[in-house]
């Protein structure tokens, strides 16, 4: 059977379907609500400038790993590690690598989807004029009413589910693929949009100064760590969502070369989204950069209120956030329903609808965090917190540090050159002469594999406890 027919899912059209799926999968909230509170919080510069170490010595690595045992598996996660596990003869405990990322998948969707109805309902309320010459305060007020009130967030959510739904249930070629080819050019049109007006209406000085001036004395271990786990979460690793997009990549095309070329989408999208941010919030006096999670949703409304054309700006911006946020979303569905498909045979809409009741219900749990359920607290956890907490700090460093160690040391060595061969004569690998099967990928990779980044990961792991232990 030849590798690509192997799977039942289909190929991506081509490299560059790949590309825009897995930058589609990669820029999402994380780039354009996380990023620039984390940056801020942080103190800017220094923490720009480990962010960028930690995606190109952990985050890039990894990546490349993920998608060589999607594309070695051909199916979804769990049945690419149990084909990719048994031709290596090693222990079975190694497919749980596929399990844990399904399940992180789910999970991160249930709580993703209720911040992407909060993007959604901006758009409507930008449009009806609601937050024109608003001030901190009764944007604040606007971002309570909403998040008190449980119906509005389950309509939104639901509503986010469904656009969800509606592109997963269309297979690879027709759902997938044909929504990112449509939805990533949009998002870079609106970005350029968003950044000319940026530099024209905001005060980009302040922002630039803000996002690449270097103050070491501003790094501390903790925010050197936060900055590894948000490079994690803005590529997708460590959960499965690449690992399946993978699957679907054409033999043969350089594993290496499209991973540095979403990375450096990725980097590029969250800077420019910071960039933005922050021109807007440094333009409008009264705004602090460190407003934490509300930077988006209570101080930048503020800004558009009272900035010319804010509210067409306003609506373009939230639209973007909406359309970055469902091409991650997709991504953190396909890995269950390929696994499902695979499973019981359904047609794709009954897995990805039956998938999307249940992702539904869990992120009730997170709809009911800010309002009846503020008060139900398990160690000191809302079910919302307690599910970022538990896959961003949990789940996905588990999922990382294992593919990082079955990649490096585990891994069939005759399966992994073959998905590697587009490495040879190329800058981080190092091939012996001696036979195929003693090959390996000496330096770079390989060693980046097998030390650099499961210590980086179990660092962050650790510390990512510890600190919520002493919280
Ligand atoms: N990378 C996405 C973001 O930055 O918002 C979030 C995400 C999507 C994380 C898919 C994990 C994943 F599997």
């Amino acid at each position: 059977m030849s590798i690509d027919s192997r799977g039942i899912h289909g190929i991506w059209l081509s490299r560059w379907t790949f590309i825009m799926a897995a930058t589609g999968s990669a820029v999402g909230l994380g780039n354009l609500w996380k990023f620039p509170y984390v940056v801020g919080n942080n103190g800017g510069g220094a923490f720009v400038l480990i962010y960028f170490l930690c995606m190109l010595l952990v985050g890039v690595p990894v990546m490349m790993a993920e998608v060589v045992l999607g594309r070695e598996g051909r199916n979804s996660p769990i049945n690419s590690m149990s084909y990719v596990v048994k031709n290596s003869e090693c222990c079975q405990a190694w497919q749980l690598i596929g399990w844990i990322g399904v399940l992180a998948g789910l999970l991160i969707l249930s709580f993703y989807a209720v911040i992407a109805g909060w993007g959604l309902h901006y758009i409507l309320e930008v449009f009806s004029g609601s937050t024109v010459g608003v001030d901190g305060e009764s944007a604040a007020l606007l971002f309570g009413d909403l998040t008190s009130d449980p119906a509005k967030l389950i309509v939104w959510q639901t509503i986010f589910l469904g656009m969800c739904l509606t592109v997963v249930s269309g297979g690879v070629k027709k759902g997938l693929g044909a929504a990112v080819e449509i939805l990533m050019p949009l998002l870079f049109i609106m970005l350029i949009v968003m950044l000319i007006y940026a530099i024209l209406e905001g005060n980009f000085i302040a922002a630039c100064r803000f996002l690449f001036e270097f103050d070491i004395a501003s790094l501390s271990w903790r925010a050197i760590l936060e900055a590894m786990g948000l490079a994690f979460f803005t590529l997708s690793i460590g959960m499965g969502a690449i690992m399946a997009y993978g699957a679907y990549m054409p033999a043969g095309v350089s594993i290496g070369r499209t991973v540095l070329i979403i990375s450096v989408f990725d980097s590029l999208v969250a800077i420019v989204a910071g960039l933005i941010i922050f021109s807007i919030v440094f333009s409008t006096s009264g705004i602090e950069p460190t407003a934490g999670p509300g930077l988006m949703f209570i101080s930048l409304p503020v800004a558009f209120g009272s900035m010319p054309a804010g509210q067409v700006i306003g609506i373009i911006f939230f639209v973007l956030v909406v359309i970055a946020a469902w091409s991650s979303a997709i991504s953190l569905l396909e890995p269950a329903t390929a696994w499902l498909v695979e499973a019981t045979g359904f047609t794709r809409f009954m897995a990805s609808f039956l998938l999307i009741g249940f992702v539904w219900f869990l992120g009730l749990g997170s709809v009911f965090s800010f309002n009846l359920g503020r008060d139900f607290t398990l160690a000191g956890f809302t079910i919302f917190d307690g599910l970022d907490f538990m896959t961003s700090n949990i789940l996905l460093p588990i999922g990382g540090l294992a593919i990082s160690l079955f990649v490096g040391f585990v891994m069939n060595k005759d399966a992994l050159l073959k998905q590697m061969v587009d490495l040879e004569g190329y800058l981080l690998t190092l091939k012996t002469p001696s036979s195929c099967k003693t090959l390996s990928l000496r330096v770079g990779w390989d060693w980046v594999l097998r030390y650099v980044a499961p210590t980086a990961i179990a660092a962050i792991f650790i510390m990512g406890i510890y600190d919520n232990m002493s919280y």
